[in-house]
């Protein structure tokens, strides 16, 4: 039976990449005889300044009911100050499929790319699972007084029993299901006394339910401290949605930069789920063929996993890994390849790879 992937390219490098990122998988698709249907969706900047048009009803329903998978570019344009596309559309699948578990693997493809002197690729191996639904960004708050010296501007932190619980059953079972020894949960309970109070008393008691691996409770800031220190003692992360979004881009500068960093938005044991690398629409590289493709390579990669076929995710990484080795990339990975050339260089890598 085919699997039914919508492809939404976003905006600026987002296009670029998910170009790069198509081809790859149609590549794999071709070479496995896998039997994919992918749904080009006209979404994003360009067509809100057509017709105001974000995510219609009945095309999130559509994918809701018909996808496996999501293929999302970056949203942010220029053009588009309010950002209003993009919270409807990024916003629309993670809370409208309540993908709460947004899964960011922090991995050195290799020693070169490190920023950090004493640590290299094999210390820095960690996955962070950032809570995909709640926090800050429900958007419930508003403004009072707007535009005089009296303005109070309000953004309301929503956490709950359910939503906290289930993201860190999410990272215990992902370590317990990869052998990991460990879980690192940060928050900052020091300061944020009520609902980082529930982060940890609910931490304590979903890791009593796996007695073989050792929770350890970090403040966020003291995290950030010790992922740059030394990160190889550090597995798998557990935290918030902004303190997610916030460690996972300190993460990507571990991994060679945000042209590195692929994600996952996922709820555990439900069909649909959406990929999306973790960078930006970059908007100073657009059109300028010097985007890094690889962070949207190795996402691929976790939407293959998803869809079934993890050693396929495995093959696209040591590829990724080689052509890094090789120097056959981007000038951010420190190559000398245009986005076209290095997404080229690994579909032939690959290519070899699958015979
Ligand atoms: N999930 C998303 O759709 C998403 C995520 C982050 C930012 N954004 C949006 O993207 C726009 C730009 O945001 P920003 O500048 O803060 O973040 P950004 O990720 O676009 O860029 C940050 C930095 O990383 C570099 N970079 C990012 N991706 C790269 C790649 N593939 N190759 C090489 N270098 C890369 C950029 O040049 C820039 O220096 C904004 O509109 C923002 O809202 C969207």
């Amino acid at each position: 039976m085919s699997q039914r992937i919508a492809v939404l390219p976003g905006d600026g490098i987002g296009t670029e990449v998910t170009r790069e990122a198509v081809a790859l998988l149609e590549l794999v698709a071709a070479r496995r005889s896998l039997d994919l249907d992918l749904w080009h969706l006209d979404l994003g900047a360009d067509r809100f300044l057509r017709d105001g048009t974000t995510l219609p009803t009945a095309v999130f329903e559509e994918i809701r009911d018909t996808c496996d998978a999501i293929l999302l570019g970056a949203l942010g344009d220029p053009r588009v100050p309010s950002n209003d596309h993009a919270r409807d559309i990024l916003f629309g699948f993670r809370f409208g499929l309540d993908l709460y578990a947004n899964v960011r693997p922090v991995r050195c493809l290799d020693d070169r790319l490190s920023p950090l002197k004493h640590h290299g690729a094999a210390d820095i191996d960690l996955v962070v699972f950032r809570e995909n639904t709640e926090g800050v960004y429900v958007n419930v708050g508003g403004q009072v007084r707007r535009g005089t010296p009296d303005e109070i501007a309000i953004n309301e932190d929503i956490n709950t029993r359910k939503g906290v619980e289930r993201i860190l059953r999410a990272a215990f079972e992902h370590a317990k299901l990869h052998g990991k020894k460990r879980v690192h949960m940060a928050d900052k309970s020091n300061a944020m006394k009520h609902a980082h109070e529930l982060w940890l008393r609910a931490f304590r008691e979903v890791a009593r339910e796996y007695p073989d691996i050792e929770p350890v409770h970090v403040y966020v800031d003291a995290l950030c401290l010790y992922m740059v220190q030394d990160p190889s003692n550090i597995e798998v992360v557990v935290t918030n949605n902004l303190f997610g979004d916030i460690v996972t881009d300190l993460g990507a500068a571990l991994q060679g930069g945000l042209g590195m960093a692929g994600s996952a938005n996922l709820h555990p044991g439900r069909r649909c789920a959406m990929f999306e690398p973790v960078h930006g629409s970059a908007p100073p590289l657009a059109g300028k063929d010097l985007a890094n493709p690889f962070a949207a390579s190795l996402t691929v990669g976790m939407m293959l996993s998803h869809l079934g076929h993890p050693e396929l995710e495995t093959l696209i990484e040591h590829c990724v890994r080689d052509c890094v080795v090789a120097l056959e990339c981007t000038k951010d990975v420190g190559g000398a390849l245009g986005t076209r050339a290095a997404a080229a260089a690994l579909r032939a890598r690959v290519a070899v790879r699958l015979g």
